[in-house]
């Protein structure tokens, strides 16, 4: 059995950790998480994962339980685990367990600290070019979707609704529009133009995001983080949808219609050069 699990303070294999039924993460929902992509034994893009968790923590009134070094000990201590692999690291915290079932917390309360590591296997560049499928949807969600909250039933419901539908996600529309996907950010290529929706509470600051409109700043792909309507949703040249498992994908039909010219675009094969080539420096043990 391999060690791949913290939880508050022990290291120890999954099939030994447990947590109580009065963890408000379980009655409540009551926590936020964290997905970082590790390449070849190095967490991607830390310190923005960490920061991004601080803001969560934040947003929901928790202190944060650790500093920035302390977080780096104990992710690095549980990834070294799996060697110089790639992995997927889940994190999650949540406010503790209450033998009192009450929806306001009180005060003196102890989180709940979760981390759970797994051997990855990132998508070939060959899986990704074979796209998605994606259908619109109304988002249903609350108004602080900036945060990464582990409250995510209407996430499940939208990309249940999506496989119902055979295709692989959703993207859901606010006020007529696109945010982002059920589990990843939302961009399109219009005119050679790359597209993102900007920050805001209407969907979550992905950090694949930020990586790829820094990757197209340095190599001159020219961005705008403007508004996508319906209509540019349905006209544009290429969609693509991001996430820290599943990277950057092409989405290659829209509600059983094609995207573009129904195959991966120039500008998405332009981007996944750039983004494999800073996923083998950080294997090769290079900081970015
Ligand atoms: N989800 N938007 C939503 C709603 C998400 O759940 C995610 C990621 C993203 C992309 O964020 P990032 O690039 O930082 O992974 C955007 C993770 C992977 C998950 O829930 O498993």
């Amino acid at each position: 059995m391999s060690i791949d699990v913290y939880l508050n303070g022990e290291f120890l294999p999954v099939e030994e950790a447990r947590v109580s039924v009065t963890d408000r993460g379980f009655l409540f929902g009551d926590g936020v998480y964290e997905v970082i992509p590790v390449y070849g034994g190095h967490l991607f893009q830390l310190q923005h994962h960490l920061q991004r968790l601080h803001n969560s923590l934040r947003g929901i009134g928790m202190a944060n339980p650790h500093t920035d070094d302390e977080w780096e000990q104990i992710l690095t201590r549980l990834t070294s685990q799996l060697g110089d692999s790639d992995q997927a690291l889940y994190l999650q915290v949540t406010r503790g367990c209450t033998d009192v079932r009450d929806h306001a917390w009180p005060e003196a309360i102890e989180p709940t600290i979760y981390a759970r590591t797994k051997t990855l296997k990132p998508p070939t560049i060959d899986e990704k070019r074979r796209g998605i499928h994606a259908i619109t949807l109304d988002d249903p969600r609350w108004q602080h979707c900036n945060i990464k909250a582990i409250t995510l039933l209407a996430n499940v419901m939208a990309r249940h609704e999506a496989a119902d539908a055979g295709a692989q996600e959703a993207i859901l529309i606010r006020d007529g529009l696109a945010t982002e996907g059920a589990a990843s950010n939302l961009f399109i290529v219009k005119d050679k133009l790359l597209i993102t929706p900007p920050k805001s509470d209407s969907l979550l600051p992905g950090i694949t995001r930020e990586i790829a409109l820094e990757l197209a700043k340095q190599h001159g792909i020219p961005i705008a983080e403007a508004s996508i309507s319906a209509v540019d949703l349905r006209t544009a040249d290429e969609i693509w949808m991001s996430s820290s498992t599943k990277e950057i994908v092409p989405v290659l039909q829209l509600n059983g219609e094609a995207v573009g010219n129904g195959v991966a675009g120039k500008v998405w094969e332009e981007m996944t050069v750039l983004y494999e080539d800073c996923k083998d420096r950080l294997r090769n043990g290079e900081q970015l």
